[in-house]
């Protein structure tokens, strides 16, 4: 899967780590930034991450934050973007099924890297449940 990535300068670190696990797996992954050393505006680089999933660079993206709040505010602002903020596998596995979240957010400073790893894998490998599609649809009327 083509996975474009981003943070600011709170996650760089689960950053490194999630590219380096994405691309173990075979993903085709398309890191964004940010640079270690600077202090960055997390919108910056949610919408650089929406883009590439708006525009089909990307198939899915990734965002990381200190909290994955507000990476998550910012990504949504993007018509055609469902991001979900997750901090469990429980909850990533359902943003795939329920609600088919093209953007996963997860916060550093709330998740260490082994549950943000379990995370992704649980949102990569579950299916949409096409019984909720609707609902999506609803959503996409309100954009
Ligand atoms: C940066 O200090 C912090 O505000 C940011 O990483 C994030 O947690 C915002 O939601």
């Amino acid at each position: 899967m083509r996975i474009a990535i981003a943070s600011d300068h709170a996650a760089v670190h689960l950053r490194a780590h999630l590219v380096e696990s994405l691309v173990r797996q075979g993903h085709d992954v398309d890191d964004l930034g940010c640079d270690a050393d600077a202090r960055v505006d997390y919108p910056d680089f949610a919408a650089a991450v929406a883009g590439a999933v708006v525009t089909q660079q990307a198939d899915r993206g990734i965002l990381l934050c200190g909290t994955g709040i507000g990476m998550s505010i910012a990504a949504n602002k993007i018509v055609g973007i469902r991001a979900a903020l997750v901090h469990d596998v429980t909850t990533a596995r359902l943003a795939s099924e329920h609600n088919d979240a093209n953007i996963l957010c997860i916060g550093a400073r709330i998740a260490g890297p082994l549950v943000a790893e379990e995370c992704i894998t649980a949102w990569l490998s579950t299916a949409f449940d096409p019984r909720h599609r609707a609902r999506l649809a609803k959503i996409a009327a309100m954009e």
